[in-house]
């Protein structure tokens, strides 16, 4: 397997790694987490500027990092969509430059696939085909992944996404940016059983629901109904760990839910998760559970590539190198892509 050097700038990470076999050299993330706060969320020009003044650091440091060269290095990859454009497009530019300048192949990777690949760098003897519950501050989807570049969505929000709902809870409980981890970290003190809510659920138009798709924006809502309730009743101080363990229960229960009855209609023995909810307590302790009661295989990313890192890319790119797969120079950035 090849030994790629890759790098990932599609948000608010500047991220560079070094991967071979399926296993992480160097990993380097230079979070803007800091400089966006102060906004509230990421401010998509500052995020190309932050990326353009760190990213030849980060290249630096994960050469040293990884304790390897130039020679060793059989491929470049690059994050290349979906994801914010000026911000793509710093870090494409930076991998293409060096494929040229370096005369190595060049390969250009879809964020999402990168979430996919994530498991692997925790699991190195997982192959296709497997579900990948796909969790991230933009996507939600059931994936089948039947190969390497063969992907089949089965199921998707048809609203927020759950990092989204994630950080719009987070805001309403004003614990600031990002709010998953701030959530995660409130839940483990709170009761899951506190205030039940609504799971959002797809109404079919045959009758019943979806059992795949998902919705959180009226499970968000109900969260700000219950915010108005409490303070109207002048309950003070608010009882935030209860309120963010109920609603961090309510999404583990629904995901969970649909990846599981995925995995056994489909005949899917393992469920690969992947992206930044990935790295949630409460959908770790339910999908483990659930897992473990149907017999199925589940595999989480380690915690620093559930949320957005090159290492990620590196192994998709390597994976595709392998098989020959390459982009051409020419490839651009697309701020939204299906996978
Ligand atoms: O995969 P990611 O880093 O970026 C995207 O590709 O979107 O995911 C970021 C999302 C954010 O919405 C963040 O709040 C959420 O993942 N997140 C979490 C946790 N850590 C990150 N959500 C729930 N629990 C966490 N521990
Ligand atoms: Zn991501």
């Amino acid at each position: 397997m090849a030994t790629v050097l890759a790098i990932e700038t599609s948000c608010d990470e500047t991220a560079v790694a070094i991967v071979k076999n399926r296993k992480v050299l160097s990993s380097i993330i230079a979070s803007q987490i800091p400089v966006h706060r102060q906004y509230g969320g990421v401010v998509p020009e500052v995020a190309s500027r932050q990326h353009v003044e760190t990213i030849n650091q980060a290249i630096a440091q994960a050469f040293e990092e990884a304790g390897t060269d130039w020679a060793e290095i059989e491929g470049i990859a690059a994050t290349c969509a979906p994801g914010l454009v000026g911000a793509l497009l710093v870090g494409l530019s930076a991998a293409k430059t060096l494929a040229i300048l370096q005369n190595k192949p060049f390969v250009g990777v879809h964020h999402l696939e990168g979430h996919i690949y994530a498991s692997y760098l925790s699991a190195p003897d997982l192959e296709p085909p497997f579900l990948c519950l796909l969790v991230s501050g933009g996507h939600t989807s059931l994936i089948y992944v039947k190969d390497c570049g063969m992907y089949e969505k089965l199921g998707e929000t048809r609203d927020d996404a759950a990092g989204e709902a994630f950080d719009k809870v987070a805001r309403l409980l004003q614990l600031g940016y990002p709010g998953g981890p701030a959530i995660d970290k409130l839940a483990r003190e709170g009761n899951p059983n506190a205030f039940p809510l609504p799971e959002g659920k797809v109404s079919l138009p045959s009758g019943g629901y979806h059992p795949y798709d998902s919705s959180f924006s009226g499970l968000k809502t109900a969260v700000l109904r219950l915010v108005q309730k409490l303070e109207q009743e002048g309950v003070q101080p608010l009882p935030v760990n209860d309120i963010a363990a109920s609603f961090q229960d309510t999404v583990a229960r629904s995901l969970t839910r649909r990846a599981i009855a995925c995995a056994l209609d489909r005949n899917i023995n393992t469920i690969a998760v992947g992206g930044g909810v990935a790295a949630n307590s409460g959908l770790r302790k339910h999908l483990q559970a659930a897992a473990e009661t149907h017999n199925l295989r589940v595999i989480f990313p380690s915690l620093k590539f559930c949320t957005d890192n090159a290492a990620m890319i590196g192994c998709a790119a390597a994976e595709h190198l392998d098989r020959g797969h390459t982009s051409p120079l020419t490839l651009g950035v697309r701020s939204r892509l299906a996978i």
